[in-house]
């Protein structure tokens, strides 16, 4: 099933109301570990349409799962596999709107039919990590949950 327009309409109005509630909680918070946790849990309580919501860490050519909500994830990803490892690769933001048709794809939950990856930066402008979310429903990222999952993790990691 594809994600509806109804839930679409909201979106810009949760991304707003989480970002507050994150930037509150971590306002005086340096720890990046608190941080994932803080935001992977504010993020999966407020959208319906996140089935799995987490980080994976930068070390040195892997990524290794981080604090994330959801089922049970792989734990190491090598840098260019899978849509984690692409993102981390290019240091760019991916949208996936059908898991299947991504060929390099690592399936860990049967449910997810959707994904957006987004790369972290630290203050130095180096790469710490990707959040990763997956959906249960096809197509449920676009331009909306790009721009404000970056600009929520610039503010948090990068300032
Ligand atoms: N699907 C990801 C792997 C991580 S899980 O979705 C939690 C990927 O292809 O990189």
């Amino acid at each position: 099933m594809w994600l509806d327009e109804k839930l679409k309409a909201k979106k810009e109005e949760i991304y707003h109301s989480s970002r507050e509630a994150v930037k509150l909680m971590l306002a005086e918070e340096k720890d990046e570990i608190v941080k994932m946790s803080t935001i992977s849990v504010v993020l999966k309580k407020n959208f319906s349409y996140y089935l799995w919501v987490g980080f994976y860490r930068l070390e040195k050519d892997e990524l290794l799962v981080g604090p994330y909500q959801g089922s049970p994830a792989c734990l190491r990803i090598p840098l260019s596999k899978g849509v984690c490892g692409k993102s981390a690769a290019e240091r760019q933001t991916i949208i996936v709107d059908e898991v299947e048709k991504f060929p390099d794809y690592i399936a860990c939950d049967s449910k997810a039919k959707s994904e957006i990856v987004v790369p972290v930066f630290n203050q130095h402008d180096e790469l710490i990590g990707v959040l990763d979310v997956d959906s249960q429903y096809k197509g449920a990222f676009d331009e909306t949950d790009k721009r404000q999952l970056e600009a929520l993790l610039k503010e948090i990691f990068s300032s």
